[in-house]
């Protein structure tokens, strides 16, 4: 079944790559236009400002919680009878090392709060919490596809192979665009999205 979009797009592989163009779009705009320095970092808050940013062009969804179960694989993320309260308890995990920002990222990524487009907005989100608190970043060219989504399969039981995995991806090149663009790149192409380039878009 496809989502309801704001583009009246009815087929799957059209909506799938106008939603990569636009999105990608939004995020080089979001850059460039300094939006990105003004989001509350690691809050729920803040995450659904990104959501909005990427997403408020083609889904009525755009920064909402959503109304409906999910899982992938084997996996349920959050019932969404527990939804809200585990965002208002993620919102007060502590950030201030490494080891916590990565077992606050993995319990947002429990959480999935959105319909869609968890996986690409929470990333921003995480790289925010990290240039903030330990200026740094993940370069995420460095970041094997295979290798970052077994361990996010893994992490809601163990965390330490995502933690490992980031940790030896870290770069204090915390103001290059290039870094941003080609990790928009990246993350999106762990979702399957590669038909453009953000740098070229
Ligand atoms: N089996 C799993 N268990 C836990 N987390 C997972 C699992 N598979 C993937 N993830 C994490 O969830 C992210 C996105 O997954 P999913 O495709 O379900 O979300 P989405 O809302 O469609 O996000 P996006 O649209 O950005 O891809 C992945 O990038 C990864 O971080
Ligand atoms: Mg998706």
């Amino acid at each position: 079944m496809i989502l309801e979009n704001k583009l009246g797009i009815t087929n799957q592989v059209e909506l799938q790559k106008e939603e990569e163009r636009i999105s990608k779009l939004a995020a080089k705009r979001m850059y460039d236009s300094g939006l990105i320095d003004k989001i509350e970092v690691g809050t729920f808050a803040g995450l659904c400002q990104i959501h909005k940013a990427l997403f408020d062009e083609i889904y009525n969804f755009a920064r909402k919680m959503r109304d409906v179960n999910l899982a992938k694989g084997n996996f349920r993320f959050a019932p969404l009878m527990y939804l809200e309260q585990s965002l208002k308890y993620i919102d007060n995990m502590p950030q201030s090392t490494f080891d916590e920002i990565i077992a606050k990222y993995v319990e947002m990524n429990i959480a999935h709060p959105f319909r869609e487009g968890n996986g690409r907005s929470t990333r921003i989100w995480l790289d925010l919490t990290l240039k903030k608190e330990l200026k740094k970043v993940i370069d995420w060219n460095k970041v094997n596809k295979a290798d970052y989504l077994s361990a996010m399969e893994r992490s809601p039981v163990k965390d330490v192979e995502i933690n490992q995995l980031l940790k030896h991806a870290l770069t204090d090149k915390i103001n290059e665009r290039g870094i941003f663009m080609k990790g928009i790149d990246v993350s999106y192409f762990y979702e399957g999205y590669d038909n453009f380039r953000t740098e070229e878009l």
